[in-house]
């Protein structure tokens, strides 16, 4: 049976488009089949969505989030991590290949995408760009680019080999596929768990300092310059940083990048609120670096905003912030923080908040979505944009309760996550 949805008088906002008005949009055998003023209701098998005063847009795109399956199923699940994605807005992820074994074949692919396929979220396992992650090896890019991979990265495990990443790049750049850098140097980041600063200091403990950050960014505008290769700037988190990508932006480079909501609303005083809850890679700095991170955002520096998404146990974050695993959940808070931080706090439109949430990442790998033009994908995201709500962590469809932000009082709430015409949530 064909299902037919028709979304009636939301507040329709395509960045793909420019549309921003009043209107429906009927959904039918999975594709947008119209967006228009007062559309009737096909006869048979349509659900009717009532979305005033609610806003309606084109489905979340994060490119950049832990599934942690295989390997650390107790963290998350492709399952449950696919659960929070429909609980934020979401419709369709990038998926970081360090998992055990690493995404780092088409076999590991296809296990990736089988699993998946059952979530109702799109899923684009990124894939390592060395074997293991070891960074030791190239992975056969020709073959992964067979097998569909959006995007080569060794996130969570950063290439330092200069001769292996330069070779990648020249390699990824015949393929036109994007590199994925998480960039932090690590002899000067060793495992240390905070920014080298104030807190480091106040606490008595080393730091990781924002030049191993961006001596890295400058090192790969350089390389993506010398060898042509489009190389996307993970989870941007300086002022530096900020600045390095402007600059090379202006040159025409063809570097692009990304940060979470992290970097746009904490500081590196929250460690001292909440010890390991706060600890990720990169760490939150200063307040002048979160003001350079906005101002990146609002000026268009920075392309996407994603969650860096990165589950852990209970017990792994209850260590001594020294032992504690880096990293937050993010999936189910990504557009509350947004909207409340950026859209709400007077910085950006809506248009641009879903524009750097859906259709810029979506742009940025190629993706078929982040739009709602007749005949895509109908995937959409359907939220009340004033209402206030209480992050709530044992709320979570994610088995991470590692959020620096429960307890945050938001402002915006997703009521419908659609991907592929099909409800894959709706509030309670
Ligand atoms: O904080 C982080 N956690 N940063 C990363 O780059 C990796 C991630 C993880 O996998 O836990
Ligand atoms: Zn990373």
């Amino acid at each position: 049976m064909n299902l037919k949805l028709l979304v009636k008088g939301g507040h329709v906002v395509d960045p793909s488009t420019g549309l921003d008005q009043i209107c429906d949009v009927l959904v039918d055998n999975g594709r947008i089949a119209a967006v228009g003023d007062a559309l009737p209701a096909p006869e048979e098998h349509c659900t009717v969505l009532d979305a005033t005063g609610l806003v309606v847009a084109p489905g979340l795109v994060d490119l950049h989030i832990h599934l942690r399956e295989p390997g650390f199923e107790d963290k998350e699940t492709i399952a449950t991590g696919c659960a929070a994605a429909a609980r934020g807005g979401v419709t369709t992820v990038v998926a970081m290949p360090n998992t055990r074994p690493a995404t780092d074949c088409p076999e590991m692919v296809a296990r990736v995408k089988e699993k998946a396929a059952l979530t109702g979220v799109t899923v684009y396992p990124a894939a390592a760009v060395t074997v293991g992650q070891k960074g030791e090896a190239l992975t056969d890019f020709q073959a992964l680019w067979q097998a569909g991979v959006p995007a080569l990265t060794d996130d969570g495990v950063p290439i330092q080999n200069l001769a292996l990443l330069r070779q990648a790049m020249q390699q990824a750049r015949t393929l036109g596929l994007p590199i994925l850098d998480h960039c932090e140097d690590k002899d000067l980041v060793r495992n240390y768990a905070v920014n080298e600063g104030v807190v480091s200091q106040q606490l008595g403990i080393p730091g990781r300092p924002a030049i191993a950050e961006e001596l890295q960014v400058m090192r790969d505008v350089m390389l993506s310059k010398d060898t042509g290769a489009r190389v996307h700037i993970c989870h941007i988190s300086t002022a530096g940083t900020v600045d390095i990508i402007r600059r090379a932006k202006a040159e025409g480079i063809s570097v692009t990048c990304e940060t979470c909501p992290q970097y746009f609303t904490l500081i590196e005083e929250e460690i001292l609120r909440q010890g390991a809850m706060a600890r990720v890679n990169p760490p939150l700095r200063t307040a002048s670096d979160r003001d350079a991170i906005l101002e990146g955002l609002k000026d268009g520096t920075i392309d996407a905003i994603v969650t860096d998404h990165a589950p852990h146990c209970a017990w792994e974050k209850a260590q001594p912030l020294e032992q504690a695993p880096s990293g937050m959940v993010g999936l189910e808070t990504s557009l509350g923080l947004a909207l409340t931080y950026l859209y709400h706090a007077g910085h950006m439109s809506l248009m641009d908040v879903i524009n750097r949430m859906s259709t810029a990442p979506a742009a940025l790998l190629r993706l078929p979505k982040g739009t709602l033009q007749v005949g895509q994908h109908a995937d959409l995201v359907i939220f009340h944009p004033d209402e206030v709500w209480t992050v709530d962590r044992d709320a979570f469809a994610s088995k991470g309760r590692n959020t620096p932000f429960h307890g945050f009082q938001l402002q915006g709430k997703v009521k419908y996550t659609i991907s592929m015409g099909q409800i894959i949530y709706q509030e309670d």
